[in-house]
Order: structure tokens, then C-alpha cells, then sequence
């Protein structure tokens, strides 16, 4: 009998605990998380523009003070930067409630990735202007929006 009743207000615990410990992720994840931009989604705003490829990837790699070689990471404290080459300007601006960018090259270039990415952009547009929003890498939250415009 007690040891029933002590067993009944275990569970009931373990019931509230589990309930609060899945409510507040929904919650958590939305106020921290926002995913209000679709993610590895093209806009391609002006596909008779033709651009240099090369000149894109330099520009890309000419982001926040330059991102070539070794470099891992773009890291800006400020919500947009471009970088330019030739026909080709390239800018990464924080969405979605960011402020600033902190983003791995990898992701950035997102070759592939479901998640967006520079590359998943190329491959959509060409080297035309357009643009395309890549999941994470701004703070305190929030994605990054990478575009591609004439010089
Ligand atoms: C980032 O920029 C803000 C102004 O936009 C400035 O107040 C702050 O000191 C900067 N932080 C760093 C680490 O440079
Ligand atoms: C942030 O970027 C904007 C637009 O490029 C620029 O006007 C502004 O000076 C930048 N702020 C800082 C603190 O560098």
C-alpha cells in the first residue's frame, strides 16, 4: 500500500519531468533555433547575367578579411560582409536573428549538403546572381544567406 502510493508519485514525478523535459525543447528550439528562411532553396534572380565562375570562387574565398587555405571558419562581427573579383561580388549576411557570422568553410561551401551552401548555389543558378540560405552559422542564432551578384 505505501509502497504503491510511493510508486504512484514516482511515476507521476517521472510523468511531469518527462512532460516538462519534452515541452521545453519545442519552445527552447524555436526561440533559440529560428528556421524561418527554407534552407538549400535557389532564388535565381537574373539568369541572363552570366558571370565568371573563377572570379565567384575568388570572391568567396576573399570573404571576412579572406578565407583561403588553411582557414577554417568565416568569422565577422558584423550581420553582412562581401568580397569581390572581377564580374563577381559575393555576400554573406546572419538571418533569421542573426547578428553576426560565424560559420565553418565547409559549411559555407555546403558541396552537396541538404543544408545549403555556395556551392549547391553554383550548381543551381550558374554564375548568375541569385542567392540561397544555408542553415546555422550566425550568432546568437540564426542562418546565413549567401548571394551572388555582378560586380
Ligand atoms: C563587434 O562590433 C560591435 C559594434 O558593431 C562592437 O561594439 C564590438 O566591440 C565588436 N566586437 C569585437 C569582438 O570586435
Ligand atoms: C557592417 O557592415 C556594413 C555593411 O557592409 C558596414 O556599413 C558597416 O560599417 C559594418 N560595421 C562594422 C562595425 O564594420
Amino acid at each position: 500500500m505505501f509502497f504503491t502510493r510511493r510508486l504512484t508519485s514516482f511515476v507521476l514525478t517521472l510523468l511531469i519531468a518527462c512532460w516538462s523535459v519534452s515541452a521545453r525543447p519545442l519552445w527552447f528550439t524555436r526561440a533559440l533555433l529560428p528556421r524561418a528562411s527554407t534552407l538549400n532553396v535557389a532564388t535565381c534572380t537574373d539568369p541572363a547575367t552570366q558571370l565568371v565562375e573563377h572570379d565567384c570562387n575568388v570572391a568567396l574565398l576573399g570573404l571576412g578579411g579572406g578565407i583561403a587555405g588553411a582557414i577554417e571558419f568565416l568569422r565577422v562581427n558584423n550581420s553582412t560582409t562581401s568580397a569581390t573579383s572581377g564580374t563577381c561580388t559575393v555576400t554573406a549576411t546572419a538571418v533569421d536573428g542573426g547578428t553576426t557570422i560565424d560559420i565553418s568553410k565547409g559549411r559555407l561551401e555546403g558541396h552537396g549538403s541538404t543544408n545549403g551552401g555556395f556551392d549547391n548555389l553554383l550548381t543551381a543558378c550558374g554564375p548568375s546572381p541569385g542567392s540561397m540560405v544555408i542553415g546555422g552559422g550566425a550568432k546568437p542564432t540564426g542562418n546565413i544567406q549567401i548571394a551572388i551578384s555582378a560586380a
